[in-house]
């Protein structure tokens, strides 16, 4: 095999990682250059892999334990509690496409929003790695964007103001603005909101991010509507459109990304058309960005909550 190439994909992150077959055991010396690549460029683009679930699941392990995900609705568990099963495809109806209309596919359309995965949990996850086990024609790209890149590019004033500062997340609140009735009210019961840190340091190379994306509900300290407002002009300055990375899928594409770092949108595609079949495995993150973790402020919804939007 080719020695192992890097080449960079875009003039702020991303880079094409080639020569290295990830169905097999990385070498040490092999593993150390992509672990270094990965915390340099955030994103990493591995062409050509046929993995399975479980060397998916074995290289994500080499750099620290797995996260579990949560059960998304309407989905009974058929894979292993590490992997996220994110297809169109119904296993209960004879592999018919669901179309965008489908209560299932509407939950997964949150991915269609900036975020960075699972930071409405205490513990944000470190990276994500989405194996394109069948994608379609056209659409269905994943962007991407630095929220390092972000903080770098800020006033040095507004740099000042954000340090310290903390942001509540929540999923409910980012589902809210897509739909009502996502969640049953026992399992929202299990996603208290969480606080974040908004900025963050990267412990190797001490590089800052802020870290927002569209499960950050509301800044502490701030006046509501003042912290809305900073936030989507943080969301536009990190996505101004010069700063997008677009990956185009291939088949056996694997794209592991930096979460602290990084956030991400799924874009749409003709669903009822074309499959799109993606497995995810999650790398835990090293704990909480905040102390303490959760959030008292109890969730004032239907002050928020924008009447008609979604569907
Ligand atoms: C994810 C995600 C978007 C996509 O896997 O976390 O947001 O393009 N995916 O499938
Ligand atoms: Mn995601």
């Amino acid at each position: 095999m080719a020695p192992l190439q890097i080449t960079p994909v875009h003039p702020v992150l991303g880079a094409r990682v080639e020569g290295v077959d990830l169905t097999a055991a990385v070498d040490d010396a092999t593993f150390r250059k992509i672990h270094d690549a990965f915390q340099e460029y955030s994103v990493l683009i591995f062409p050509g892999q046929r993995l399975t679930d479980a060397q998916q699941m074995a290289f994500t392990t080499r750099f620290g334990p797995l996260e579990t995900t949560i059960k998304s609705i309407g989905q009974e568990r058929r894979l292993h509690e590490n992997m996220v099963d994110l297809s169109n495809v119904d296993p209960k109806a004879e592999e018919r496409l669901m179309g965008w209309n489908d209560r299932r596919m509407l939950y997964q359309s949150g991915n269609q929003l900036w975020h960075t995965d699972s930071s409405f949990k205490p513990v944000p996850a470190m990276a994500s790695l989405l194996s394109g086990r069948e994608v379609p024609p056209t659409g269905g790209e994943t962007e991407y964007v630095s929220m390092r890149h972000a903080h770098a590019t800020l006033p040095a004033g507004l740099q000042r103001r954000l340090e310290g500062r903390v942001v509540v997340h929540s999923i409910l609140y980012s589902r809210s603005t897509i739909a009502k009735g996502l969640f049953d009210p026992e399992h929202e019961q299990e996603l208290p909101p969480v606080r974040q840190a908004l900025v963050r340091t990267n412990p190797f190379n001490g590089r800052k991010a802020i870290y927002i994306g569209s499960h950050a509900w509301y800044i502490e300290g701030v006046d509501d509507a003042e912290s809305r407002r900073l936030l989507d002009d943080l969301l536009a300055h990190t996505t101004r459109p010069e700063c997008v990375y677009q990956h185009r899928w291939t088949q056996w594409d694997l794209v592991m990304w930096d979460n602290r770092a990084v956030l991400h949108r799924g874009r749409p595609w003709d669903a009822e058309r074309y499959r799109r079949v993606m497995r995810r495995t999650t790398l835990a993150g090293e704990g909480p960005t905040a102390d303490p973790p959760y959030a008292t402020r109890t969730p004032a919804w239907d002050g928020i909550i924008p009447e008609g939007v979604g569907v």
